[in-house]
């Protein structure tokens, strides 16, 4: 689509919809499903969808219907996968840090499941011991990923089970003969450099001979989107190539299937915030654009420090002027400072791109504002997908006691 389009399409459901909106583009989401299935059509890969990234249940069957299977970071996430219609052997539960019950109920459920600690793992082998094939979360010590908020794999993360344990997990696994099906790492998100992922594998390699009904190796998500002009994302093909060499040369790892859970690689670049202007301010440090929304709606910029393209969709050939695109919250919410646009007027509409990933997800009722609606557009049809809140939904679950 061009963006001339794309500006007249997002202007017609703002002033439908009403701002802040949140905007998701279905056939994106197969086009980048559709980039990862090409470039590994000769591995055998499976892509399990983060859908940590956005979670609205007609994302979710659309990502069924599109072939993906699902990964999974909570029990709800489990019964949201399982709501939208993904049957349990698709539906992947990562954990981390979680009760023992969570364990038991997504067992319950069917679900496949990767354990992150010693403590779960004991308990899991007690209760089941080799009646129930399951995963391991590994901590790989690998410093990845766009900033260290979003690093999970280094040797200070909480993130699985050191590696260095390898000594106990063997034990446990001996004692009560638990089926170890798959290993699983996730070292970051935002991972440009496909090196890390040979670095992960390299580690996952030197465990193999440590379990012997393995089937999976999972690696994880964090492929990078290019969020800025002339960023580029991470090199789907070689990695694609480098996995493919990799296990075909490895005797014990060849037999195996290997998994991804990319999460913003197939929702970020879908969704678009929009947000209209409601005041601009003119000071000695900085022209305020002042827009109907904050880090209660789009938490990424202040809270990672993240960088999302921002455009004037009501003047896009207006003159260009540097700006700092503020939120209403009473809290500094800077989306970007000192950020060329073009000249900006109160009323105008600005866009926020890739907002799909980690986006509405992130979003809070802070200062008691609504939450934004969600609307998805596919074959051409504007669907909303989730209502703005309403004043109701701000008393809902308080009990009025006084
Ligand atoms: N698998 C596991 C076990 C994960 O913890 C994550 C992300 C993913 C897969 C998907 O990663 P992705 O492909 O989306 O990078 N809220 C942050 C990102 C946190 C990611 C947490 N885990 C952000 O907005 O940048």
């Amino acid at each position: 689509m061009s963006q001339r389009l794309l500006q007249n399409q997002l202007t017609e459901l703002a002033e439908k919809f009403g701002t802040p909106l949140y905007v998701y583009h279905a056939e994106k989401i197969k086009e980048q499903y559709e980039k990862l299935t090409t470039a590994f059509q000769h591995t055998n890969t499976v892509f399990f969808y983060a859908c940590k990234a956005l979670t609205n249940i007609n994302i979710l069957k659309y990502i069924k219907s599109v072939g993906a299977n699902v990964d999974c970071s909570s029990i709800n996430e489990v019964k949201l996968a399982l709501h939208a219609g993904f049957p349990p052997e698709r539906v992947l539960y990562t954990s981390n840090g979680i009760s023992f019950s969570e364990i038991q109920e997504a067992k319950e459920l069917g679900v496949i499941i990767n354990i992150d600690s010693l403590s779960n793992l004991e308990k899991f082998g007690q209760k089941y011991g080799h009646t129930y094939p399951v995963g391991l979360r590994l901590r790989p010590n690998i410093m990845a990923g766009g900033n260290l908020k979003i690093s999970t794999g280094h040797d200070k993360s909480k993130f699985g089970i050191p590696v260095e344990n390898i000594n106990e997990i063997v034990s446990i696994v001996e004692r009560y003969n638990i089926c170890i099906h798959d290993l699983h790492i996730h070292t970051g998100s935002e991972i440009k450099d496909v090196e890390v992922f040979v670095k992960g594998i390299e580690v996952l390699f030197d465990l193999i001979p440590h379990f012997k009904e393995l089937k999976f190796i999972d690696l994880g998500g964090g492929f990078k989107v290019p969020y800025q002009d002339g960023d580029s994302e991470t090199n789907i093909n070689l990695l694609a190539q480098k996995v493919g060499e990799l296990f075909a040369a490895h005797p014990e790892a060849s037999k195996l299937q290997v998994w991804f859970e990319p999460g913003k690689f197939l929702v970020s670049e879908c969704g678009y915030f929009i947000t209209q202007v409601n005041v601009m301010k003119e000071t000695p440090a900085a022209k305020f654009v002042s827009v109907d929304s904050g880090f209660n709606h789009l938490i990424r910029p202040m809270f990672y420090d993240a960088y999302h393209r921002i455009e004037n969709i009501s003047n896009p050939d207006g003159e260009k002027k540097r700006y700092s695109v503020v939120g209403n919250i009473c809290e500094t919410d800077t989306f970007a400072w000192d950020r060329e646009l073009s000249e900006v007027r109160e009323g105008d509409y600005l866009v926020f791109y890739n907002a799909g990933a980690y986006g509405f997800e992130m979003s809070s009722n802070f200062n008691s504002r609504y939450k934004p609606a969600e609307v998805l557009m596919k074959d051409g049809q504007a669907h909303l997908i989730r209502k703005r809140d309403e004043f109701s939904d701000l008393l809902r679950n308080q009990i009025e006691v006084l």
